[in-house]
This record gives C-alpha cells, structure tokens and sequence, in this order.
C-alpha cells in the first residue's frame, strides 16, 4: 500500500495554519517528518503508520490551548476519521494513533512500537540543536521570560532530552545537537555573568 503523503501533509497544514505562531508552527511538522522518514526508512518502520503519525501529531495543538486537553491524545481523536476516509484500515488507524499518545516528553508515556520509538525521537531532536535553541528562545521571548526563562527551560527540559532517545539512530544525531546546546547554555551562563575569561 502506498502511503499517502500530500493528502495528509495539506489536512496537517490546513489544520495548523490557523495558528501558525512561534514554536509550533507547521515547519516544526515538516522538520519533524523529515527526520522520521530518514530514521524511519533506515530502521525498516512502517512509513504508513510512522508518515502519518509524525504529519499529523500535533493537529490538536489549536484545540489545546482552547481546551486544556493534551494534544498527545486530541491529535489521535482528530485523526481517526480523516485517516478513515483516505482509507487506512482500523488496525492502521489504531497503530497510528498510539504513536501519536507516546509522543509527548512532558507525558513520560513510553511508546509501545518502532514507529512510535521514532516519533518521539523525532520531535525531541526537533527540540535539540540549533533549532531547539532557536525555538526556545522564539517561545521565551512570546511569554516575554527572557534569558532567565530560556535557561530554566534548557536546564529543566533540553539538556535532558539526550537521554530520551529509543533508537541508536536518534541517539546518534543526539548527541551532536546536544553538544551544540549545551555549550550555548554555558556561554550564554558565562555572558550574563559577564565573566570576560571565557
Ligand atoms: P511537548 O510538551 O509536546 O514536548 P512543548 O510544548 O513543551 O512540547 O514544547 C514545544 C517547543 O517549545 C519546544 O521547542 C520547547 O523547547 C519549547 N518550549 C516549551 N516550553 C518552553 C518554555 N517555558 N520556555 C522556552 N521554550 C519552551
Ligand atoms: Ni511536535
């Protein structure tokens, strides 16, 4: 069966572009995909599954903020009938949307398939390196928490998310962006402090 990508890149899109802001904006999809497809096609995953999940797992992120309700699960819950109407199959529908619950860092749910495995490793690396800098600044300075709030989010989120890879893949691009990240937080320390030796 083939997969099939543009339909369910244009619903994801349509869906997201109402609130195109900041951190999660339908780039972060895009980036998110893109890594899973290349773990995804190295480690033989279901592309089905595993293209669909990471294209379609955060669609509940507007409705989030309304509600309160996680997007882990309101992206699944969204995702069931139009997976349907493009003709995924229930057992499909099923394995795509339990990838989509385990996603999530600040759920700690562990995921309970390959394709699941990747999607989390996925959009944690998106959180990581130069981007994951770039985000995290982007989302401090929209709460207007400045530097301060930049580096309690680095020390309490992303210097850990080096331990959180399922994948020897995920964990190899890892530890680079990881590097990355942490010798920023340790210049940035080192500037505010205006310690000039460094
Ligand atoms: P999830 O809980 O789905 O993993 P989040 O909403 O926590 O995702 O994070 C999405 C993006 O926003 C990430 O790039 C993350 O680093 C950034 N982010 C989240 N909370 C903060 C914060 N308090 N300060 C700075 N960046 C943040
Ligand atoms: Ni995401």
């Amino acid at each position: 069966m083939i997969f099939p990508e543009e339909k369910i890149r244009s619903h994801a899109k349509k869906l997201l572009s109402g609130s195109e802001r900041g951190a999660h904006s339908f780039s972060h999809v895009e980036r998110v995909y893109d890594i899973a497809k290349n773990l995804g096609e190295r480690m033989g995953a279901n592309m089905r599954i595993l293209g669909a999940a990471a294209l379609l797992h955060d669609i509940g992120r507007p409705k989030e903020e309304e509600t309160g309700k996680s997007h882990a699960i309101l992206s699944g819950e969204m995702s069931k009938e139009f997976l349907h109407n493009i003709g995924y199959d229930e057992e499909e529908i099923v394995s795509v949307v339990e990838a989509i619950r385990s996603h999530r860092f600040s759920e700690n749910i562990e995921p309970t398939s390959l394709e699941g495995e990747i999607l989390s490793d996925a959009d944690k690396l998106d959180a990581m390196g130069a981007i994951g800098i770039f985000r995290a600044i982007a989302r401090a300075t929209l709460r207007n928490l400045g530097i301060p709030g930049f580096l309690k989010h680095a020390e309490e989120k992303l210097l850990k998310l080096v331990d959180c890879m399922y994948t020897e893949e995920g964990e190899k691009i890892a530890h680079e962006r990881h590097e990355l990240l942490q010798a920023f937080v340790e210049k940035l320390k080192a500037e505010v402090r205006n310690d000039l030796a460094h």
